[in-house]
């Protein structure tokens, strides 16, 4: 559900799904200071029956550490199968809490409210939780759904610009992947970055049906749903080189997506609708804060990341807007080449948006 106030209808949503049981709230710990009274509110009819945990905030929170303390809390508290968790956040509140529901016990419904841009777009969507790991990103996780996913946009008043912009990267993503009318939706929302939430409620619920629809055609990704790591090859591996938390996920993914459109060219070259899709990506690209990031380090988590060299890895590209393709059989020269294009233009425009307006809070 996306609609701007439906944090009113959390307690109907979570009374259904919990019966008998008892309710575990994890909550993110920025996120609480700012809105946990809000959601205690939402909940107060019954507050008797919930036990709530806050978690350190930020990606590189999202491990092993901070998930034994998930674990703890919800056995040191006595958790029942019949019991049902809550994770109130963004993407990694969602993919720490739901792989904790997915593991413990082997298995405990939950529910999720999320509270960022990629936590509504994205990582809300399709059951996939999970935790990095020293080695890379999400490398440990599960097939884990929701029983319910519920988006107010309201929460995304207080969202700093640097994650409104990340969260445009996935959004951004989806577009490639879409087409035409996609595009159009962030180029406008590029426009006025900081606006009202109530401007972000048509893209984000764009994007999540794009995803959904994938997602439930294909859910344990044997086939369609590779499409939506367009941008993630070199995005994890950009996002794991800067080192967590030093560039967020969605500028990685732009930065992957730029990479992708480069090494798409080792194809063809762009027509039209393509080339004003790289113009897009290259506007929110911008945006993003500068890092140091060198081909070989990036190259070399490539490998880590999938545990293979970067030339035998499977790359989701652009034949147009709307028509991705899954190509493989790279030389390592021409995916070197395309991130080293990619890093170029990063180098030369990055940083040049005022993204630090605002306590980027990781
Ligand atoms: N499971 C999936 O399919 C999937 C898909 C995409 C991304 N992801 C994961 O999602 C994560 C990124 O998500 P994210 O960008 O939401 O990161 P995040 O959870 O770290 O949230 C971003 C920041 O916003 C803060 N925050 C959350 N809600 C807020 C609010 N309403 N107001 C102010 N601050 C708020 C958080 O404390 C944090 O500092 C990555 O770990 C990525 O791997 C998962």
């Amino acid at each position: 559900v996306i609609e701007q106030g439906v944090l009113s209808r959390l307690e109907r949503h979570v009374t259904e799904a919990l019966g008998d049981g008892r309710l575990f709230v994890v909550y993110d710990a920025n996120l609480f200071a700012l809105h946990g009274r809000a959601v205690q509110h939402a909940l107060r009819r019954i507050r008797g029956k919930a036990i709530e945990l806050v978690i350190p905030s930020g990606e590189h929170r999202k491990n092993a550490s901070t998930l034994k303390g998930v674990y703890d809390f919800l056995l040191d508290n006595k958790i029942a199968r019949d019991d049902f968790i809550l994770a109130c956040g963004g993407g990694v509140t969602g993919d720490l809490a739901g792989f904790a529901a997915a593991t413990i016990l082997r298995g405990v419904s939950w529910g999720v409210v999320p509270t960022t841009v990629i936590g509504m777009a994205d990582a809300s969507i399709g059951g996939k939780t999970g935790l990095n790991h020293s080695l890379g990103k999400n490398l440990i996780g599960a097939f884990w759904a929701p029983s319910f996913v519920l988006c107010d946009p309201g929460f995304l008043s207080t969202l700093p610009k640097r994650h409104l912009v990340s969260g445009l990267g996935e959004i951004i993503k989806c577009a490639g992947l879409a087409g035409a009318g996609a595009i159009d939706r962030c180029e406008q929302l590029l426009d006025r970055i900081d606006s009202i939430p109530t401007a972000w409620e048509e893209p984000i619920r764009q994007a999540a049906a794009y995803k959904a629809a994938i997602v439930s055609r294909d859910e344990l990704e044997t086939g369609k749903r590779v499409w939506l790591n367009f941008g993630h090859t070199f995005g994890h591996a950009v996002e794991m080189a800067a080192g967590y938390g030093r560039l967020l996920h969605g500028e990685a993914v732009l930065l992957g997506l730029l990479a992708a459109l480069e090494l798409g060219r080792e194809m063809a070259p762009a027509g039209k609708l393509l080339t004003r899709y790289t113009e897009l990506v290259k506007r929110a690209v911008r945006l993003i804060p500068k890092r140091r990031l060198d081909s070989e380090t990036v190259l070399a988590s490539m490998a880590l990341d999938k545990k293979r060299q970067a030339a035998d890895l499977r790359y989701v590209l652009l034949r147009r807007p709307g028509r991705p393709v899954v190509r493989s059989g790279f030389r390592h020269r021409q995916v070197k080449a395309a991130l080293n294009r990619m890093l170029r233009f990063y180098e030369a425009h990055g940083g040049k948006g005022d993204t630090h307006s605002r306590n980027p809070r990781t």
